[in-house]
């Protein structure tokens, strides 16, 4: 008797793991698919942010540039993205040009798109289509999977050839290629060196300015109360040394403050901020 009742109590708590795996399988499922549907939603929330962006420059097509876009990171590595990835991308919208207006920046990103954004006395990089679209924006593929995805990307810092970072390099050096005329640049008194070598403007876009359509490179080195450097700084006499001959160099230092009173001053026409 004894025995008989363990048995059954054994049988009976046998079939209690079993619903309770079953049970445990099922809700894995659906977590799995929930997560896979929010992941999904994740990715095409991205699409639908790039293709608003796009949509809103007249004259492209928006879904080719996006089919441009995704084949220089899906199903691939997410450190093995070059820059040169992005080539056909570049090829489907190439950088407008816009002579006389094309403003560089390093270290002064806010100051500068601030500046920007007002008129249209100044193009960055970030008001061109392709800059504009994935301003601010992280992505990356995986291997076997067509999915873009928008977390657990590598860090700008991580890899060298992380996809966020090789598309600003090329887009950069596509930006770099078009300038032309007069070309301005704002670098940052406020570090020890503004012309640094490792910057994106000193790396890639200075190298491709081109005597034969850069008439003229403008520093505007943006002072603050605390500013360590001017333009008598080394690192601005190298990049003059670097420019191609024949391109006309300038520094000239202006306050933060005063740029960005010409930020908010409708009336103040192109070029009479410094
Ligand atoms: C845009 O490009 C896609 C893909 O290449 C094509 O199917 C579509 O017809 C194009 N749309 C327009 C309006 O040209
Ligand atoms: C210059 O760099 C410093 C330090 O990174 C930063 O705090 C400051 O906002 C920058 N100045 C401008 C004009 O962007
Ligand atoms: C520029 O900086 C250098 C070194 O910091 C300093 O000696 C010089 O007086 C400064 N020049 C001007 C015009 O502020
Ligand atoms: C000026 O430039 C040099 C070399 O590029 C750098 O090492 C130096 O620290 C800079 N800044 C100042 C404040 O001297
Ligand atoms: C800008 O110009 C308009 C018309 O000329 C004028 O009414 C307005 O006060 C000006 N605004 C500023 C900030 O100067």
């Amino acid at each position: 008797m004894e025995s008989g009742e363990i048995r059954g109590s054994r049988k009976k708590s046998r079939r209690l793991c079993c619903i309770v795996a079953v049970l445990a399988v099922v809700l894995l499922l659906i977590i799995a698919i929930a997560l896979g549907v929010s992941l999904s939603r994740r990715g095409n929330e991205f699409k639908n942010t790039f293709m608003q962006r796009c949509e809103k420059f007249e004259g492209y097509n928006c879904t080719e540039i996006w089919d441009a876009f995704q084949k220089a990171y899906v199903d691939r590595d997410q450190c093995d993205v070059p820059p040169e990835a992005y080539d056909s991308l570049i090829e489907a919208a190439p950088l407008e040009t816009s002579c006389n207006r094309m403003m560089f920046w390093s270290k002064t990103k806010d100051v500068a798109q601030d500046l920007a954004a007002k008129g249209d006395c100044f193009l960055t990089v970030e008001r061109t289509l392709l800059g504009s679209v994935l301003d601010g924006l992280t992505w990356c593929g995986k291997r076997g999977s067509d999915e873009t995805l928008t977390t657990g990307c590598p860090e700008w810092n991580e890899c060298v050839k992380n996809p966020v970072r090789s598309f600003w390099n090329r887009v950069s050096a596509a930006f770099g290629d078009a300038a032309c005329g007069d070309v301005t640049a704002m670098l940052n008194a406020s570090i020890p060196t503004p012309f640094d070598p490792k910057s994106i403007f000193a790396s890639i876009e200075v190298k491709r300015f081109k005597s034969s359509k850069v008439k003229k490179l403008d520093i505007v080195l943006v002072t603050e109360m605390n500013s360590v450097t001017n333009c008598t700084n080394k690192s601005l006499q190298d990049l003059q040394n670097m420019l191609d001959k024949g391109i006309i160099y300038s520094c000239l230092e202006v306050q933060k403050s005063q740029i960005q009173k010409c930020s908010s001053d409708p009336n103040k026409s192109c070029g009479s901020c410094w």
